[in-house]
């Protein structure tokens, strides 16, 4: 069956700030279909009345990628409504930073679960449905850390590397569904506002202070994209500040 190339279900994870809000934005505007889920449901609400008033289609759901369940239920209400879900945004993130030495043992895993595990919950969940139509689009948002290592960020950088890895080999195991990896730099979302040690974040939050992208910018990547037609897998964007060494 060919997709559509608007008008597309699209199921967005960590949709309640940062790029998961600004694509649900710039998805919604392009006329497709935003389903928007992450735990804070009162901020998908107002986002999506918010996208409701101009004119686009989008609904909401509580959603916590670390439980399959949860994530299994998220795709398949989207699918009992709509018939169908043409794109997955795997989006949701937390990078709570810190030296490899204080052992912060439950923010490690606290990243492997929802960075990593995260994903492959969203890959488990729709992954049949796409392959019984036979088309689909699973969009991974990793990042530049998925590309180089950088101290404090170790862990971090190990969730997003593996989601790099884990995406080429969904890629080569499929003919039929499209998997893009979309990797920023620094942009200016809420990313840097919870967890990690004090000083590790403190400085991520100055250089997003300093040389952070807006969140729009990544979001136009992902409707670029998603926007390709079926026979165009756009595979990684890499998008970053000028800025950004
Ligand atoms: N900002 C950057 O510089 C940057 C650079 C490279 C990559 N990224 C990646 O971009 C993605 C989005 O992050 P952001 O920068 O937009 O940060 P953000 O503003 O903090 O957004 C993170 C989103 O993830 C959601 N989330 C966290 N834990 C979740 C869970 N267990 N279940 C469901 N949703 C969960 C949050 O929603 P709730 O708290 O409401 O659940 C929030 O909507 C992440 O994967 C991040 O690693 C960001």
């Amino acid at each position: 069956m060919s997709e559509p190339t608007t008008g597309k279900v699209v199921l967005i994870t960590g949709a309640s700030s940062g790029i998961g809000a600004a694509t649900a934005r710039r998805l919604a505007a392009d006329g497709h279909h935003v389903v928007l889920g992450a735990r804070r449901v009162d901020r998908l609400a107002s986002l999506a009345a918010e996208l409701r008033a101009a004119g686009g289609q989008a609904d909401h759901r509580e959603l916590d990628v670390t439980d399959l369940g949860s994530v299994r239920a998220f795709a398949a209400a989207a699918h009992e409504r709509y018939g169908r879900v043409d794109v997955l945004v795997n989006n949701a993130g937390v990078m709570p930073l810190s030296p490899v030495d204080a052992l912060r043992v439950a923010e490690w895993d606290q990243m492997i679960d929802v960075n990593l595990r995260g994903v492959l919950h969203g890959i488990a969940a729709v992954l049949p449905l796409m392959r019984e139509r036979g088309t689909g689009h699973i969009v991974n948002v990793a990042s530049t850390s998925a590309h180089r290592v950088d101290p404090t960020a170790a862990v971090y950088c190990a969730t997003k590397y593996a989601v790099l890895a884990l995406s080429e080999g969904l890629r080569q195991e499929s003919r039929d569904i499209r998997v893009t990896v979309v990797s920023p730099g620094f942009t200016r979302t809420e990313l840097t506002d919870r967890g990690g040690a004090a000083e590790a974040q403190a400085a991520a939050r100055a250089a997003m202070e300093q040389l952070a992208i807006p969140a729009s910018a990544v979001a136009d990547a992902i409707g670029y994209a998603i926007g390709r037609p079926g026979d165009v897998d756009v595979n990684e964007i890499v998008i970053r500040p000028t800025v950004q060494g």
